[in-house]
């Protein structure tokens, strides 16, 4: 037995101390508010099971990414509604689509946003699903062509980074040879690389209206269980040239991501999905938590796992609540 009490608790007497040796720390350009644009105008309509988001139609969008900036937010990614569906997709990488305008119009409103595009063909496909549906089943092959220019078009239209979301295997190949190709070689490519087929996804497709028509995603995205072959799958990505990693959900994938981080020099990044969000709303409306703690808690806990970037519905509340 050692002659002497150690004393962990000498280190957390005051909020000073606590701060002198805290080990992980949040800041503003760690976020990405991810936002859903809709055609129209005047258009700013709630999710009812995320509050706080809303569909915005391309105005109110520059209104409300130029506030978001005002409150330190320096990245968003972009969801597009589009007026009409098709079985090819034909919104996803339409030069005048609902998000190719939108990045324009962001491009002009607020220059200095970094400008995410999600890469993925389920809000625009008739069917539901992120590719194309032969038989009742997706097909990989046809879909990688599809995405690859809806990366294209998203670049052309001025992102700074594509997001390839589909699970299609081969897509990062697929996107980073037809933008290299386009001259586009310097648009980054942050890569949807570990992404569970979860039932967290739930409230971003009423967001979305990207619900699948038949069946569900579990033959494209993983199996939640599997960790092992996340590695295989980013392994996969970080060969066909992705730039960036992506867990995601994050908060029940911690342990994913940290293999992830450990793993792999390049940066990483987890969503914190809209499921995740709407839990924490939902109690704190009921009054059961802190709003405010649990969302620090939670983003703090992504970042400790080894998160760089955090895409978070709460992006503008958790830079809010930093300043405090
Ligand atoms: C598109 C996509 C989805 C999400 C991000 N990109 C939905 C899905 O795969 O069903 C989910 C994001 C969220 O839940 O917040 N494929």
């Amino acid at each position: 037995m050692s002659y002497m009490i150690h004393r962990p608790r000498r280190l957390r007497k005051t909020a000073a101390i606590r701060s002198l040796v805290r080990e992980t720390r949040l800041a503003p350009e760690n976020f990405v508010l991810p936002l859903f644009v809709c055609p129209g105008t005047g258009v700013r309509r709630e999710i009812s099971s995320m509050p706080g988001v809303f569909n915005l139609s391309i105005d109110e969008l520059t209104t409300d990414v130029a506030a978001a900036q005002d409150i330190g937010v320096r990245s968003i990614i972009l969801f597009g509604l589009p007026e009409t569906k098709d079985e090819i997709a034909s919104g996803a990488y339409a030069e005048d689509g609902i998000v190719q305008r939108a990045i324009r119009a962001v491009r002009q409103s607020s220059p200095e946003m970094i400008i995410m595009a999600d890469t993925c063909l389920c809000e625009y496909t008739s069917h539901g699903h992120c590719g194309v549906v032969r038989d009742g089943e997706v097909i990989n092959d046809d879909s990688l062509e599809l995405l690859a220019r809806t990366a294209l078009s998203q670049a052309a239209a001025g992102a700074d980074l594509v997001a390839p979301s589909a699970m299609m295997d081969g897509q990062v190949e697929a996107i980073r040879t037809l933008l290299d190709a386009e001259g586009f070689e310097n648009t980054a490519i942050m890569s949807y690389a570990v992404k569970y087929a979860s039932g967290f996804y739930g409230p971003f497709r009423e967001a979305a209206q990207s619900a699948p028509e038949f069946g569900d995603r579990r033959a494209y995205q993983m199996d939640p269980p599997n960790a092992r072959e996340a590695m295989r799958e980013t392994e996969l990505d970080y060969s066909e040239g992705a730039d960036i990693l992506m867990v995601k959900p994050a908060t029940v994938y911690l342990d994913v991501l940290k293999m992830v981080r450990e793993r792999f020099d390049i940066p990483c990044a987890a969503y914190h999905v809209s499921g995740e969000y709407a839990l924490i709303k939902a109690a704190a409306q009921k009054g059961w938590i802190d709003e405010e703690r649990v969302m620090l808690e939670t983003l703090t806990s992504i970042k400790r796992a080894g998160a760089d970037i955090i895409l978070t519905y709460y992006a503008r509340e958790a830079i809010r609540a930093l300043k405090k």
